[in-house]
C-alpha cells in the first residue's frame, strides 16, 4: 500500500523545525559536524525519507523529490553559513596573535609654533626669566603711544594695523606686554612675552596676517648693551647650539635708543654662506636695543635710576629655521600631514 505523500509532508515539516533548533543551539564545528552526520549524512534523517521515494504513488514521486532536494539544499545551506560564522568568531576572540602590531589610536600633534615656545620659555625660565602675557586686543595707548610711536608712524596706518570699534585695535606686537608689565611692578624686571600678533600683510611664503612674536624685557640698576648681546648670544646657542654668533646692525626703533637689528649665523652652512642665508652667512632675526627713556615716563620709572634692555623676535622665523619649513602658511593650515612630522 502506498503511504500518504501527506503524512511525510508534515513529518517532514516536524524535520525541518528540529533541524532549525538544533542547528541554532551549535556552539561549535565538533556539534556543527555531529548534526551534519544526523541530517544529511548517508544514513541521516533526509537519506532515510529518499527511501521512501518507492512507497509512495508515482504521482507523488516528482513532488516527494522535489521536496526532498530543497530540504537537503536548505540544510546544506545553513551548516556552510554556521560554519563561516564560527570561524569569524574564532578568529576575533578566540586566536590572538600577540606578535601582530596593534592599531594605534589617532592622537592629535601639536603645532611646531607651540613646541618652538615651550622651548623658548624653558630657555629664558633657566635663565631668571618669567614669562607674562597680555591681551590680544589692545588700545592704542598701549600698542603705540606708550611705546613711543609716534601718531603719523607708518606702522600706525589702517594699511597695517587692524582696527577695531572704540579705539581698539588688534596688538601688531607683544610688545605692549612691556608697558603693562612695567606699569605693575617695579624694577628688577626679567620678563618675556609670548603670543599672537596681528598685521595687515597678504599671505605669502614669509608674511601671515597672524603671527607669533616673543619679546623681552630687562629693566635694573647698571643694564648695559653689553648685557643685551649675552643675553641674545646664550639663548641662541642654548636653541640652535655652541658654535652661533650673534651680530647687531645700528637701526632704530621708536622704543629703544639705541637700537640695532641682530643677526644669528647660518645655521645651515654655519655662517660659510649657502642658499639659505643668500651667500651672506648670516639669519635676520629682529630688533633689539636699549629702552628709550621716553618710554620710562609712561610708566613712571626713574630713568636717572634704571637702564633696560629689549628686544623682540618672531616665533614662525626661529620655527622654519629650525625646522627647515620654508613656508610660513603650513603653520596655519592645520594639515594633518604637515603637522604629525614634529
Ligand atoms: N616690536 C618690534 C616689531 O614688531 C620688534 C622689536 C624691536 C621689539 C626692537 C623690541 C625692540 O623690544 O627693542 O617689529
Amino acid at each position: 500500500m502506498a503511504e500518504s505523500f501527506e503524512i511525510i509532508l508534515s513529518e517532514l515539516g516536524a524535520l525541518e523545525g528540529a533541524f532549525k533548533s538544533e542547528s541554532d543551539e551549535v556552539k561549535g564545528p565538533q556539534a556543527l559536524e555531529e548534526i551534519r552526520i544526523k541530517y544529511l549524512g548517508r544514513k541521516g534523517s533526509v537519506a532515510q525519507y529518499f527511501k521512501k521515494m518507492g512507497s509512495v504513488s508515482t504521482a507523488d514521486k516528482p513532488k516527494l523529490g522535489n521536496t526532498l532536494n530543497k530540504l537537503k539544499d536548505e540544510f546544506q545551506t545553513e551548516i556552510d553559513r554556521i560554519q563561516v560564522s564560527l570561524q569569524t568568531k574564532s578568529e576575533d576572540n578566540g586566536f590572538i596573535d600577540l606578535t601582530l602590531p596593534g592599531t594605534p589610536p589617532q592622537v592629535g600633534y601639536r603645532n611646531p609654533l607651540m613646541l618652538v615656545m615651550d622651548e623658548i620659555k624653558e630657555i629664558f625660565s633657566s635663565m631668571g626669566f618669567s614669562t607674562e602675557t597680555g591681551p590680544l586686543v589692545e588700545t592704542e595707548f598701549y600698542n603705540f603711544e606708550a611705546l613711543n610711536v609716534p601718531a603719523d608712524h607708518p606702522s600706525r596706518d589702517l594699511q597695517d594695523t587692524f582696527y577695531l570699534e572704540n579705539d581698539l585695535l588688534l596688538r601688531t606686537h607683544t610688545s605692549p606686554v612691556q608697558i603693562r608689565t612695567m606699569q605693575k611692578q617695579k624694577p628688577p624686571v626679567r620678563i618675556i612675552a609670548l603670543g599672537r600678533c596681528f598685521r595687515k600683510d597678504t599671505p605669502d611664503a614669509s608674511h601671515s596676517p597672524e603671527f607669533h612674536q616673543c619679546e623681552g624685557l630687562v629693566v635694573d640698576k647698571g643694564i648695559a648693551f653689553s648685557h643685551l648681546k649675552g643675553t641674545l648670544l646664550a639663548f641662541a646657542r642654548k636653541l640652535f647650539g655652541p658654535n652661533i654668533q650673534v651680530r647687531f646692525r645700528p637701526s632704530f626703533f621708536p622704543f629703544t635708543e639705541p637700537s640695532a637689528e641682530y643677526d644669528f649665523s647660518c645655521i645651515i652652512c654655519s655662517g660659510k654662506g649657502c642658499r639659505t642665508c643668500k651667500k651672506t652667512g648670516w639669519l635676520e632675526i629682529s630688533g633689539a636695543g636699549m629702552v628709550d627713556p621716553a618710554v620710562f615716563g609712561y610708566v613712571d620709572y626713574d630713568a636717572e635710576i634704571y637702564t633696560g634692555f629689549a628686544w623682540g623676535m618672531g616665533i614662525e622665523r626661529i620655527a622654519m629655521m629650525k625646522y627647515g619649513i620654508d613656508d610660513i602658511r603650513h603653520f596655519y593650515e592645520n594639515d594633518f600631514r604637515f603637522l604629525k612630522q614634529f
